[in-house]
């Protein structure tokens, strides 16, 4: 069994558990510390390390982040700090913590969960999981393999950046019931289909606790819709997978073996470039 803790920062709050990535399974129950005002890098920096010592578990520790995240930096911030732009957000947290840190953006932990162990499990061809929260989080999957920071929460329509009018905030800050809130989804989802063709839509987030509130108001044209079925501890699990090193091969693994269990591509949890990065060589951008 490997037991790997899984750190999901988010809005309200910053949520960590151990996870035996093997089953997709918390072995301990999550501890959750709100997210501090303003979500400066600093102040998150401090909650990681209280949640990685709480846990006192050694070895690789995986983190989610609400913006893109490549090769261990922080490259977007839409609803946290700017200090988060292009900043080394992997040795941030590994200095903090003393621990191997490999961060993954939020929706991608959500969707590696949701496709290995949840809603999209064992589902073949094109997966689109999205999140709907303060922002619209997005992941994709082909055959069970990740496409990392699609961000398509930020995809125009009709002169609007999507999260921005489709999103969770975007419903109650427009005081929109759910069919009023489903409509706009709806138009959101059908323009994705149009562009991607998915097999499956996943929908996450907090309105995945609530389904029978929006699901039949929901119309598409011939891509299947389910809820995530992971909820609150969808971003935990993922990011608990990421620094296993299932990163973009999510399926790969034999429910007992390790990602090499099937003969699939394992992606190495940390490149040379970011070792070499992390003892002070300078980074190819
Ligand atoms: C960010 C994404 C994130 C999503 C959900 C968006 O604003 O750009 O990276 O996945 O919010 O948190």
């Amino acid at each position: 069994m490997s037991v790997i803790l899984g750190i999901d920062i988010g809005g309200s709050g910053i949520k960590g558990a151990p996870v035996d990535t093997a089953t997709g399974q918390l072995t301990e129950e999550r501890r959750r510390i709100p997210t501090p005002e303003g979500a400066h890098p600093d102040a998150v920096k401090a909650v990681v390390a209280e949640l990685v010592a709480h846990f006192g578990l050694d070895g690789s520790v995986g983190v989610t982040f609400p913006g893109v995240v490549q090769h261990g930096r922080t490259l977007s911030a839409a609803n946290v700090d700017k200090a988060w732009i292009d900043l080394d957000a992997d040795a941030l947290f590994s200095t903090a913590t003393g621990q191997d840190i490999h961060l993954i953006n939020d929706a991608d932990a959500a969707g590696l969960a949701e496709a290995r162990f949840g809603a999209g499990a064992g589902v073949a061809g094109t997966v689109l999981m999205l999140t709907f929260g303060t922002g619209i989080g997005s992941a994709l999957f082909h055959n069970g393999v990740l496409v990392p920071n699609t961000e398509l929460g930020h995809l125009w329509l009709r002169d609007k950046e999507a999260e921005g009018w489709a999103s969770d905030r975007a419903r109650e800050r427009d005081d929109l019931n759910w069919k009023q809130w489903s409509k706009r989804v709806s138009t959101y989802l059908q323009h994705l289909e149009a562009l991607f063709s998915p097999d499956l839509f996943i929908i996450g987030g907090g309105v995945s606790k609530k389904p029978d509130k929006w699901q039949d108001h929901i119309k598409l044209t011939r891509s299947e819709l389910v809820p995530a079925r992971l909820q609150n501890e969808a971003g935990i699990v993922g990011a608990a997978m990421m620094a296993a090193g299932y990163a973009l091969s999510p399926n790969a693994a034999a429910p007992t073996g390790g990602p090499a269990a099937s003969g699939a591509a394992r992606v190495a949890p940390k490149t040379p470039a970011k070792k070499a990065a992390k003892k002070g060589s300078a980074r190819k951008a």
